[in-house]
């Protein structure tokens, strides 16, 4: 599978990885970094955060949750109600789930098939590409110009397997970036496209939404936070990333990677012996295990909570059923991975609850925590270029 430039980069990662485990050290990349605990509590920084990614494409789903036309699922992107949706033609739309009669939700299933939306107030139906195809007693509104009429269309873009939804429509997205286009290459060649979702859940923390980020970044807290779950597959404390433009990938060997020293490079497989982290600017990450991906959205709801979708995609399953065993495989993964993440929100929960004593000015991210740094750093920029 992949290409002759991932291949070469799969090779380079596990090299780098496999040295950094037998040395057992750290990979110091950055300065010490101080971030001002002001950042996770202040409205005002908050509504600078969510308007600039009101502005940007953000992830709602896998392309997998609307495989065929008349599939769709529905989000709150950022306080916009959206229908993802394949339309007839095979296109992702996003479209706002607002009726043009007189504004009720047209569709409130979470996800489901539908030849047209339906709205429960008085039956306006829209097609799957969100224009106006019927309506009760059309004589009462002589003025309407049916069609002209649709619900609002949102950008959207799918890629990577992932769908991309921008909540305002005013928005002109160019074509993705280098970087992004290198991302997206990656996680094509890692077969993205080609799974589908497994398993999902929605849970509302009461944490800011960077502290769910922070929780994804470094190995620090490994040994000591996930102690009871993952940590004696790591080395202590030892990862690597690379920034791709607004996105990181961070990298976190499996001590299982020392077996590689004796084995020829052409049976070196990243996924058997590291965690891959895709930080997917600006909402979501894509955790890529041995069997598995799981796709986590973040949606900033206040200073102190946070919506968080994860989801467990697998490669598509062959004719016929998936079967049992590759089922329970992946169900006791899912549940574990869960159980993994819970321990990061856990903490996050406790950080927000502790953050308005005032016992903490700044946050400090080691020279080994550089990821966080520059996560952070790239945020900085993107406000203030923004503002
Ligand atoms: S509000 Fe939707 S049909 Fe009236
Ligand atoms: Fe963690």
């Amino acid at each position: 599978m992949g290409t002759r430039v991932e291949r070469t980069k799969e090779i380079a990662l596990l090299s780098e990885c496999l040295e950094l485990v037998r040395q057992k050290r750290p990979l110091v990349t950055d300065e010490e970094a101080l971030i001002p605990v002001a950042r996770y509590l202040d409205a005002s920084r908050f509504a600078a955060e969510r308007r600039l990614l009101r502005r940007s494409l953000n992830v709602v789903g896998h392309s997998s949750q609307i495989a065929a036309p008349g599939d769709f699922i529905t989000r709150d992107v950022l306080g916009t109600p959206v229908i993802a949706v394949r339309d007839d033609d095979g296109n992702a739309r996003a479209l706002v789930n607002v009726c043009r009669h007189r504004g009720a939700t047209v569709e409130l299933r979470d996800e489901g098939h539908c030849k047209r939306f339906v709205c429960p107030y008085h039956a306006w139906t829209y097609r799957t590409d969100g224009s106006l195809a019927t309506l009760r007693h059309r004589e009462g509104f002589p003025t309407l110009d049916v069609e002209n009429t649709s619900l609002v269309e949102l950008p959207c873009r799918e890629a990577g397997g992932l769908l991309w939804v921008c909540p305002d429509s005013n928005v002109e997205h160019p074509e993705p970036d280098d970087a992004t286009r290198a991302l997206l290459a990656e996680l094509e060649w890692l077969g993205s496209p080609s799974s589908t979702v497994f398993a999902s859940e929605k849970k509302v923390w009461q944490a800011n939404w960077k502290l769910i980020v922070d929780g994804g970044l470094e190995a620090y807290h490994f040994k000591v936070a996930h102690r009871n779950t993952i940590a004696g597959f790591f080395a202590d404390n030892v990862s690597t990333f690379e920034l791709l433009g607004d996105h990181i990938r961070f990298a976190l060997p499996r001590l299982s990677i020392l077996e590689l020293s004796d084995r020829p490079e052409s049976e070196w497989n990243i996924r058997e012996h590291t965690h891959l982290l895709y930080s997917i600017a600006p909402n979501a990450s894509v955790l890529v295990q041995e069997r598995h991906f799981e796709l986590i959205v973040m949606t900033p709801l206040a200073p102190d909570r946070t919506a968080v979708e994860i989801s467990t995609i697998a490669p598509e399953p062959g004719p016929g059923e998936r079967s049992e065993k590759a089922r329970s495989y992946l169900a006791a993964n899912h549940a574990f991975t869960k159980q993994t993440l819970d321990e990061d929100f856990e903490i996050a929960e406790q950080i927000q609850r502790g953050m308005h004593t005032g016992a903490n000015e700044v946050f400090r991210f080691a020279g080994f925590e550089g990821a966080l740094a520059r996560w952070h750093r790239r945020l900085e920029q993107k406000l203030a270029a923004d503002s």
